[in-house]
């Protein structure tokens, strides 16, 4: 069974008083190893925040974080509304999208799930042969009240891969269940400068979901210099403990 590192809470972060929820005391320490392990937020990215990401002027990065903040304030989220962060390598998507996983904890005590979209469709064919843990793991991600999925649209995909994807997809949009998506491709085609961009997730995915996606996404556009290739990344691993 897995061990709760917080007794009072149960790692939920929030205890029931008499006048309403309340922060628990453990919340003051941050996050706990135990609910980075449940968001299944990989250890590179443990330690990035809203606050450690350095915003480029030139790349409007300060009106990116304007209406992260904006759409982790509000209650858009209950009307099962998301954000599609979209851009190319290296300019901070996952960065952001941990950070945002991250607030929903700090902030609403909402637990969410982390997935690499490559990674969560290579776990589930692995183990889609009939046993449960495939279904289990399907069922998370349709259940839980926060869903990232990173980097998705990277590569053509499988019918069978497009099929999850619609699965989880059309399951949260109809259950009004936000998702934070990354992705290095735009959304749907659209004309820049006379061509019609190529490789779009509509494309990839179809417009099923590119439709829905666009309906229930709003769309940030990232830019920005390669922080990998340019050598400017902080301290990465801020927390060496366990991983799922
Ligand atoms: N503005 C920034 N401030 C601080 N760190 C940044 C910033 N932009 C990127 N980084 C860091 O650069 C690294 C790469 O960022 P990240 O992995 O979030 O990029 P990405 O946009 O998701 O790229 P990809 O499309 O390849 O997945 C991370 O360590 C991230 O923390
Ligand atoms: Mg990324």
């Amino acid at each position: 069974m897995e061990e709760k590192s917080c007794p009072v809470c149960d790692d939920l972060g929030w205890v029931l008083k008499e006048n309403g929820v309340e922060r628990c005391t453990c919340q003051y320490s941050d996050i706990t190893e135990n609910i980075f392990q449940r968001m299944n937020i990989p250890k590179r990215y443990r330690n990035k925040e809203l606050s450690n990401f350095t915003p480029d002027d030139k790349a409007g990065h300060r009106l990116v974080l304007l209406r992260i903040e904006d759409y982790i304030n509000s209650d858009r989220f209950k009307e099962g509304k998301g954000l599609f962060l979209v851009g190319p390598p290296g300019v901070g998507k996952t960065h952001l999208a941990v950070s945002i996983l991250k607030e929903f904890f700090r902030r609403r005590g909402i637990v969410g799930l982390f997935y690499d979209t490559r990674s969560l469709l290579f776990k589930l064919k692995a183990s889609f042969d009939g046993s449960a843990s495939a279904r289990e793991i399907l069922e998370e991600t349709v259940e839980t009240p926060l869903l990232v999925l990173d980097d998705l649209g990277s590569e053509r995909l499988s019918d069978w891969a497009r099929d999850i994807l619609h699965y989880i997809i059309i399951n949260r949009y109809n259950e009004l269940k936000p998702i934070i998506i990354t992705s290095n491709v735009e959304l749907k085609s659209r004309k820049i400068e006379g061509d019609v961009l190529e490789n779009t997730l509509e494309e990839r995915m179809g417009q099923a979901i590119a439709s829905r996606l666009s309906e229930i996404c709003e769309i940030i556009p990232v830019k920005g210099k390669d922080k990998r290739s340019s050598g400017l990344i902080a301290e990465e691993v801020g927390n060496e403990k366990g991983n799922r």
